[in-house]
C-alpha cells in the first residue's frame, strides 16, 4: 500500500513505542496518541474522545495498541475503539490494525479477555477495513509478574501454568508488516519459540540472574488459572518468535550493564532484571 500516513494508539506503551520506533526506522512519521499527553504526542483520551477527531484526521492507517487493563477498561477499550473507529470512518481512514490476545475465548473468566473479545467484535462489526492479530504475552510482562514473586525470600510459583511468551520487538515487527499491507481480517495468532511452565521460567529467571532462592509451587484456584494450565493462552502451531526467554534475560542484564543507557524503565517496566 502506497498510503503512508500513520497514527499508533497506545504509542507511549510497551508494544506501541516498538511500533513507532519500526515505523521511523522506516523513514515514516507515524504521530502518536496519547493520554497522558507526552510531548511530541498528540494529547487524546479513548475514554472521553478528547482528541480523537484532531488525530485521526489525515491518517491512512492506524496502529491501535492503547488499552486500559486495569482501570475502567470498558469504557476505554470497548467503548473508546467504537469512539476511534466512528472517528476514523467519518476522516476517511482505510485501515487499522488491532492488538488483541491469544486465547481470548478460551479464558472468557477473566475479565479483561471478556472487555478484549468485545473490542475485537466492535472493531470487526465496523465499517472500516481491519486487521486483527492476536499474539500471546509479552516477555516483559511475565518479566514483570516474576519479578515481584521473587522479591520473597522463598518464590511462589503458581503450579502447571501454561504460557508461550513473545518479545516484544516481534509483534512490533509483524504489527508493522501488517500496518503496510492491506486490511487482512482476523490473521494468524502469533506467539513465542516455546510452550513453556510459568514454574520453569521462573526457575529460569533465578538462574539467569544468579538468586539462590527456593520455589514453591502452589494450586491456583479458579476457572481461568484452570484454562491456562489446559493451554488456554498458548498457540503451539503458530511458533513464531525467535528470542526465547532465557536470551530475553540475558538481553535485559545486557542493556542494564551499559552505563550509557542505564536502567531502561521503558523496557522491563521496572528497573533490575
Ligand atoms: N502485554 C502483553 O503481554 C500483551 C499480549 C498480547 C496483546 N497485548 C495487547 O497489546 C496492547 C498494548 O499492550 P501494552 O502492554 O503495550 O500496553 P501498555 O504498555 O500498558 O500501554 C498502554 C497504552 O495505552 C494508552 N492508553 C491508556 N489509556 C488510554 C486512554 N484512555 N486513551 C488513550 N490512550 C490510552 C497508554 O497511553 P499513556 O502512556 O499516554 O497513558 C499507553 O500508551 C493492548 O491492547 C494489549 O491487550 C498485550
Amino acid at each position: 500500500m502506497n498510503n503512508n500516513e500513520f497514527l499508533v494508539t497506545g504509542g507511549t506503551g510497551t508494544l506501541g513505542s516498538r511500533v513507532v520506533e519500526r515505523l521511523r526506522s522506516a523513514g515514516l512519521e507515524p504521530r502518536v496518541l496519547s493520554h497522558s499527553g507526552r510531548p511530541g504526542t498528540i494529547r487524546g483520551d479513548l475514554r472521553t474522545g478528547e482528541g480523537l477527531r484532531e488525530a485521526v484526521r489525515g491518517a491512512d492507517t492506524i496502529v491501535h495498541a492503547a488499552s486500559s487493563p486495569f482501570r475502567k477498561m470498558h469504557q476505554t477499550d470497548v467503548e473508546g475503539t467504537q469512539r476511534l473507529l466512528d472517528a476514523a470512518h467519518r476522516a476517511g481512514v482505510l485501515h487499522l490494525v488491532y492488538i488483541s490476545i491469544v486465547g481470548i475465548d478460551r479464558a472468557r473468566s477473566f475479565p479483561y479477555y471478556r472487555v478484549k473479545l468485545e473490542t475485537e467484535k466492535v472493531v470487526e462489526d465496523s465499517k472500516l477495513p481491519h486487521t486483527i492479530l492476536r499474539a500471546t504475552q509479552f516477555q516483559d510482562l511475565v518479566l514483570l509478574a516474576i519479578r515481584i514473586l521473587a522479591r520473597l525470600p522463598v518464590v511462589p510459583v503458581p503450579r502447571g501454568l501454561l504460557v508461550q511468551p513473545i518479545d516484544v520487538g516481534e509483534v512490533a515487527d509483524r504489527m508493522v508488516e501488517l500496518a503496510l499491507s492491506g486490511p487482512g481480517g482476523r490473521v494468524p495468532d502469533i506467539g513465542g519459540p516455546k510452550v513453556r511452565t510459568v514454574e520453569d521460567m521462573v526457575r529460569a529467571y533465578l538462574k539467569v540472574t544468579e538468586r539462590r532462592k527456593k520455589t514453591v509451587p502452589f494450586p491456583l484456584p479458579g476457572e481461568t488459572a484452570r484454562a491456562i494450565r489446559g493451554g488456554a493462552l498458548t498457540c503451539p502451531e503458530n511458533r513464531c518468535g525467535e528470542i526465547g526467554w532465557e536470551e530475553f534475560l540475558h538481553g535485559e542484564m545486557g542493556r542494564q550493564q551499559k552505563p550509557t543507557l542505564g536502567r531502561r524503565r521503558d523496557h522491563a517496566k521496572g528497573g533490575q532484571v
